[in-house]
């Protein structure tokens, strides 16, 4: 299964899924593509002799013309499954939909619980017992796709939002490589907008 992520930072999640790739080898990341020129997980991709590339947005550039030009810089790796690791655009719908299936997003929250930015912040402002993060098929509305897995994690009234960012982080390195050795082995689908692992609804 050919892999290809897509970052716009720090890129510890491209990091777990290479190191996963390493273990499993039905997958292997073939390409980063970043949006920004400096985001580290480029360095992490080189260090591990993986191809990237930069699509950085022009200004004043419309998404419907920045979603083409990322398509083509997708379109050579030739990948079977497009990761979505901590990359901060939003993708038009028609984007979305030429990979309907086979494109996948992680978010730090229960979803459906606070898609959208800041959420380690609201779930501790509403006083939440626990937070997490979920795996799930992109589908045109943003972070509303079907749910593959989600990791929880308590909250403790002492927590500040970067203490429970990183424990949410140590899950989510845990559970999307298992998401991507799900998908390389077959098992993972999207039918009728339902996430099916060997063909029972998650
Ligand atoms: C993660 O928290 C992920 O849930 C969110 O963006 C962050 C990316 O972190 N979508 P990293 O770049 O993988 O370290």
């Amino acid at each position: 299964c050919r892999v290809l992520v897509l970052i716009s930072g720090n890129g510890s999640n491209l990091q777990a899924i290479i190191d996963g790739c390493d273990d499993n080898l039905q997958a292997e990341v073939v390409g980063v593509v970043s949006n920004k020129p400096d985001a580290y997980g480029l360095v992490r991709a080189h260090h591990s002799e993986i191809d990237t590339s930069c699509v950085i947005a022009h200004q004043g550039e419309t998404r419907a013309n920045y979603d083409v030009r990322l398509k083509q810089a997708i379109d050579k790796y030739q990948a079977d499954l497009i990761v979505l690791a901590g990359f901060m655009r939003i993708l038009s719908d028609e984007f979305v939909q030429q990979f309907e299936g086979r494109m996948i997003n992680i978010h730090p929250s229960l979803l459906p619980k606070y898609p959208g930015l800041n959420t380690h912040q609201r779930a501790i402002d509403n006083s939440d017992s626990e937070h997490g993060a979920s795996v799930h098929f992109v589908t045109p509305e943003l972070d509303a796709g079907p749910v593959i897995l989600q990791a929880k994690v308590p909250v403790y009234p002492e927590d500040d939002a970067t203490i429970l960012a990183e424990r949410v982080h140590e899950q989510e390195h845990a559970i999307y490589p298992l998401v991507v050795k799900w998908f390389s082995q077959n098992r993972l689908a999207m039918k009728n907008g339902i996430a099916l692992l060997d063909g029972n609804p998650l």
